[in-house]
């Protein structure tokens, strides 16, 4: 009787959840990045990064006025946390070298070694516990020499960008078979640039962000090149974010379109180039920008064009898709009745969010999963089915180790994907959580805690304790599976292990 009970319960259970497994060969990871974590920030010979100069020179933009000089010490405790992701078994680690840890000046002739000692200790002790390095060259720490020069928006820095490249491959790539080459460029141009409230603090939003993002896709390209041409022994993908837009009323026929307006100019204006059948940006783009432009006294487009050699050079510069996503917005139309330029207005969106959507500590998350398979399938329908690494998704709180709300988060998100890979075949081969321990969370200082792994900012030490998710992500790439505990709004019992 009772068997049959449970016969009748696990195909209940099978019929009213799914299939929630993963195939054998899919691939989970956590994310983290150099300057968010590492500290050490002049240490053993590293020159410094625009974020160095940004937070020692800004602190007021600093919510909590904190700097990343110590983060979460990483320079000094990978050991720790190499401890840490082999006790989550995670098939591989993404991480960000510092450029001016390894090229103090920016420049190829100056070379710190112990800065190469550093990575190249980190990547031989993944490997012999069998995770994959996946590695970001460029996580938004641009040694301060080069922005001297104009930084982004200066078209030569791609060369240095090149040569830095080079000498990472040279060293690592027999090693490392997982490369991205930008982490966000949108982040990188638009806040950095544009908005002026990331490094390196520029505010010329409409200009300066579209100079930027040409040198950074160009940049990118080039690299993509130079690796299949030299080096070829592993795959290479850029990793770029997204929230997902959902049209304000589906029945409104101007919120569509504005969804989709913002979907190209702000995910397109990256992943188009790359990834579509006949690159460059997407075309709505090139003409709000061109008609803003005239209309507002300019004499041409403030968007600088590729030329068509360098449109074919950029497309299909990529073996993968990086995407980072965290949240959704509801978007209608906004002309932004302005002379100003910017950005902003050129894509003319109103973001909003459903109040219903469960919150989170930053102001920016909202928990809304089904946004993930809906984002998933656009992408697929968009640009032929890439392949696809989720390479940053996590969920933001004050730091607790019993962090039910995140384990929440990232089942409900996991689950949307692998809808999205069952029911519509996209083609996702792997997913990181960001992150794997709490860490300096850029202008948000140490305010918001995004780790598996808790770390007690207010003790030097920074001592790493396990919360509950970290059993919850555990136990998922143990078993290739989704608990089914996570659905139904079942209760996730909190375990917590000490190692
Ligand atoms: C960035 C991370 C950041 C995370 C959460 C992403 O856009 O790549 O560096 O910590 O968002 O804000």
């Amino acid at each position: 009787m009772i068997l049959l009970f449970l016969a009748f319960f696990s195909l209940f259970l099978q019929t009213t959840l799914g299939n929630n497994v993963f195939p054998d060969d899919f691939l989970f990871g956590v994310s983290t990045s150099a300057y968010q974590i590492e500290g050490g920030w002049n240490a053993n010979g590293k020159g410094e990064s625009i974020w160095d100069v940004f937070s020692h020179n800004n602190p007021d933009k600093i919510i909590d006025n904190s700097t990343g000089d110590v983060a979460a010490d990483s320079y000094h405790q990978f050991r720790e946390d190499l401890a840490n992701l082999i006790y989550l078994g995670v098939h591989f680690y993404r991480f960000s070298i510092s450029w001016p840890r390894v090229l103090p000046t920016g420049f190829i002739n100056h070379v710190n070694p112990d800065g190469v000692k550093y990575y190249s200790d980190i990547i031989d002790q993944l490997l012999s516990n069998k995770i994959e390095p996946m590695v970001t060259m460029y996580n938004w720490d641009l040694p301060a020499m080069l922005q001297e020069l104009g930084g982004w928006t200066n078209p030569n820095i791609g060369s240095y960008f090149v040569d830095y490249a080079d000498f990472l491959f040279s060293k690592f790539s027999h090693k490392v078979k997982y490369w991205i080459t930008f982490n966000e460029p949108g982040e990188i141009c638009e806040t950095g640039y544009g908005l002026g409230l990331n490094a390196p603090g520029i505010n010329m939003s409409g200009i300066a962000d579209y100079l930027c993002g040409k040198t950074v896709l160009l940049s990118h390209s080039k690299v993509y090149r130079l690796y299949k041409s030299k080096y070829n022994n592993g795959k290479l993908g850029i990793s770029i974010s997204t929230p997902w837009y959902e049209p304000k009323n589906k029945n409104v026929k101007a919120d569509v379109k504005a969804a989709e307006r913002a979907m190209q100019m702000e995910f397109g204006w990256w992943a188009h180039p790359i990834f579509s059948r006949h690159g460059d940006y997407p075309d709505i783009m090139k003409d709000r920008i061109k008609n803003l432009s005239l209309a507002n006294n300019f004499t041409g487009t403030r968007l600088p064009y590729f030329s068509k050699d360098e449109i074919k050079r950029i497309r299909g510069s990529a073996d993968f898709l990086g995407l980072n996503h965290y949240t959704t917005y509801l978007v209608s139309p906004n002309d932004y009745n302005t002379n100003l330029t910017s950005h902003v207005k050129d894509v003319g969106v109103k973001k909003e969010i459903d109040p219903k959507w469960p919150a989170s500590k930053a102001r920016w998350l909202k928990v809304v999963p089904w946004g993930l398979e809906k984002l998933l399938i656009w992408i697929k329908n968009e640009y032929n089915n890439p392949c696809i690494y989720i390479t940053e998704n996590g969920y933001p709180d004050d730091g607790g180790l019993l962090d039910m709300d995140r384990v929440r988060y990232l089942a409900g998100y996991i689950k949307s994907m692998l809808k999205a890979m069952q029911e519509s075949q996209v083609n996702v081969k792997g997913y990181a959580v960001w992150s794997l321990m709490d860490n300096w969370e850029w202008i948000d200082g140490f305010t918001l805690k995004f780790g598996l792994y808790q770390i007690d900012y207010d003790d030097c030490a920074r001592i790493r304790k396990p919360k509950s998710s970290v059993n919850f992500y555990r136990d998922l790439i143990h078993v290739m599976e989704i608990p089914a505990i996570c659905f139904e709004g079942a209760p996730v019992i909190p375990k917590i292990e000490h190692i």
